[in-house]
């Protein structure tokens, strides 16, 4: 069965491209796509000019893809700081204590629960490891899906603060966000996805121009 077709776009060190489109639209399987949970068919995904589309996902993830999941899952058995471990482990010669100082100083509240098992977290702090263990993997790219999913409207800020340092720092970002105005406010560039196709990419304010006349 074919989900997505004829998608096709770039983004440079830092960029950020909002995926959107209504529910089934393809945003999840384009995501796991490039992620490499999902082979397609045909077709090419590049990282830094290294293909990647025979990589299974935990090859990507040391090449420097990240992934934000949607639902979050993290091991709700393991605690906080080896929920981080086990996201460093997927990059070789990388700097572990380098990566976990980079989640502690963009969500410090992680800091404070290190040691709590990641089951007894709030839904917002869950996030904010599952974001805190993909950066662990020292990604170029991170893939977010459903980032505000069911949580509180502070802690969606927070997320998207955090999201800007990681940005500040080169990471490119691929976001879904059920609030697509939200996600197209923060990301430079938009993708709209129907029904599997590609139906416009280009600039974020080029697309709220057009919504205005
Ligand atoms: N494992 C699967 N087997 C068969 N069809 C699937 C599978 N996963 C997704 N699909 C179908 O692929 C299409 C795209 O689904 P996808 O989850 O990528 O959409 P989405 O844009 O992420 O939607 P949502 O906004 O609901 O998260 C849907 O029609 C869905 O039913
Ligand atoms: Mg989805």
């Amino acid at each position: 069965m074919t989900v997505i077709r004829d998608i096709n776009f770039g983004l440079e060190e830092g960029g950020t491209l909002a995926l959107v489109g209504s529910n089934g639209a393809g945003k999840t399987t384009l995501l796991m796509s490039l992620a490499g949970h999902i082979i397609p068919k045909s077709g090419q995904v590049r990282l830094n000019g290294v293909d990647l589309v025979d990589k299974g996902p935990e090859t990507r993830c040391g090449l420097g893809v990240g992934l934000v999941p949607e639902g979050r899952r993290v091991f709700p058995d393991l605690s906080v700081f080896e929920n981080l471990v086990v996201g460093g482990y997927s990059r070789p010669s990388n700097n572990q204590s380098g990566s976990m100082a980079r989640v502690f100083e963009v969500f410090p509240r992680l800091f404070d629960r290190k040691n709590q098992v990641a089951g007894s977290l709030s839904g917002g702090e869950q996030q904010m490891l599952a974001f805190g263990r993909a950066i662990m993997s020292n990604p170029n790219l991170l893939l977010v899906d459903e980032l505000s999913l069911g949580l509180m409207p502070s802690v969606v800020d927070e997320c998207y603060k955090a999201l800007e340092k990681l940005v500040k720092k080169g990471i490119a970002v691929i976001l879904v966000d059920q609030n697509s105005d939200a996600a197209t406010n923060f990301c430079s560039s938009t993708l709209i996805l129907e029904t599997g196709d590609q139906v416009w990419l280009g600039e974020s304010s080029a697309l709220s121009e057009e919504s205005t006349h």
